[in-house]
């Protein structure tokens, strides 16, 4: 049985109110489940709020009985109140974006309803921000902090890069950790549980954020389960744009939760140190053939008609914004073709500042905020007739879910497939 402590225990026993004493429930629940023999504070949570479609199921517009069904998983309806305020908690992607319903073929009412959702938690202390990156916005953990979010690549750039500590609990315990401050001490919360236990040497090309993205996937996919990857190579130091790429490729092919790059993460020093002195499970090479197996499980063949295009997945950071703002400048999408580009709204609002979304809407794109296409959903594919995006993991479930074809590559690429309507491709 999990120890807690003189205020968990009081905090158990109610006496902070019905909403955390729920909460801290099934974190003790879990814990137990777990066998985990302690708690541990959380300072940093993301959490999937907003008018997610799965939330359908509860046939009430009652949100607070919503809340309490699907997040509290509790058969009494508990009022939404304060979310513990030791512990920053902001929002995941929602299915709209912050500002518009039109661009993504939804009704007013549904806007009205995600913006409702958001406006009780925002009341209950939870910072509205729409970002599956909410390390460019500032929502950082650092060494040692514990944290709690509902994406899965934000999971592996906090344990990897900051060297915080959290696991993928998923979007109900992360709930319970925003509002009872807590998580079990368990998994990547153990300093000697993060040692990497598969090495990979990279031996295909590794210099943009494509390469990443596609090193990313390829590890996941060739990951044995369980499995912590070690990524080590003679190439160079990648930038957070490419880490952003290559964390949420890995965590879509894999379970994985943290990565270490030998010489670059704060764990990873030598290999030596990634692995604790130990003996890895395996050593895998990624060849330009496994590159080119990845591409082909990511991207259709051929050239075909495009009229969607989705950049940003994860969000873009200003310095991609501002890329796909010069490359597209006095160049106009075709006619029919959707030219989308996802951000939090925090970035756009510097996107306009510097007239880089000016730029692109000339161009005939849209910059949008909050989501991406794969959490909106349904209206974005209407009548698909081909899709390209810059991001694999869009790609990877995009892909598994349509019967249009998807195409995978550079900004540059997707930006020349909206110009034109038709996908041009290229070898890899
Ligand atoms: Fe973010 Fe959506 Fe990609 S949540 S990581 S843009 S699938």
């Amino acid at each position: 049985m999990v120890r807690l402590t003189d205020y968990e225990r009081r905090m158990l026993d109610g006496e902070f109110g019905a909403f955390k004493q729920a909460a801290i429930e099934k974190i003790v629940e879990y814990a137990n489940a777990l066998g985990a023999e302690e708690l541990c504070k959380v300072s940093k949570a993301t959490i999937f709020f907003g008018a997610h479609h799965y939330l359908d199921a509860v046939k009430s517009e009652d949100y607070n009985k919503i809340f309490s069904t699907m997040y509290l998983c509790s058969d009494k309806a508990i009022p939404v109140d304060k979310f513990e305020r030791s512990c920053f908690s902001q929002t995941c992607v929602s299915p709209c974006d912050q500002y518009v319903w039109e661009p993504l073929g939804q009704t007013k009412e549904f806007f009205d309803k995600n913006s409702r959702y958001l406006d009780i938690v925002h009341k209950a202390g939870v910072s509205i921000a729409g970002s599956c990156t909410p390390y460019l916005i500032g929502c950082i953990p650092l060494k040692g902090e514990h944290f709690v979010t509902t994406e899965s690549s934000n999971v592996v750039m906090c344990n990897s890069v900051f060297g915080a500590y959290g696991n993928s609990g998923g979007i109900e315990s992360s709930a319970w950790s925003a509002i009872c401050g807590r998580t079990p001490k368990w998994g990547l919360s153990i300093p000697e549980n993060r040692l990497g236990t598969v090495v990979f040497n990279i031996k295909c090309p590794a210099e943009t954020a494509v390469d990443w993205d596609v090193i990313g996937y390829t590890a996941g996919r060739l990951l044995p389960p369980h499995g912590i990857p070690i990524l080590q190579g003679d190439f160079p130091m990648p930038n957070l744009i490419k880490l952003k790429q290559c964390f949420a490729a890995l965590a879509t092919t894999s379970s994985a939760e943290m990565c270490h790059i030998v010489g670059f993460t704060p764990e990873a020093p030598t290999l030596e140190a990634a692995l604790g002195g130990k003996k890895p499970r395996a050593v895998i090479d990624i060849t330009p053939e496994h590159y080119k197996e990845s591409m082909d499980m990511i991207c259709d063949k051929g050239n075909g008609d495009v009229d969607f295009i989705a950049l940003g997945c994860p969000h873009y950071t200003l310095e991609e914004i501002r890329d796909t703002a010069w490359y597209i400048e006095n160049k106009r999408v075709a006619p029919g073709v959707k030219l989308t580009v996802w951000a939090d709204y925090a970035i756009k609002e510097m996107a306009n500042q510097n007239g880089y979304t000016a730029i692109i809407e000339k161009a005939g794109g849209h910059i949008l905020t909050g989501g991406c296409p794969l959490v909106v959903g349904r209206t974005m594919f209407e009548g698909l007739k081909g899709m390209a995006t810059d991001g694999a993991k869009q790609a990877h479930y995009i892909r598994s879910d349509h019967d249009a074809p998807v195409y995978y590559g550079s900004m540059e690429q997707c930006v020349d497939a909206a110009i034109a309507g038709k996908w041009k491709g290229g070898e890899f």
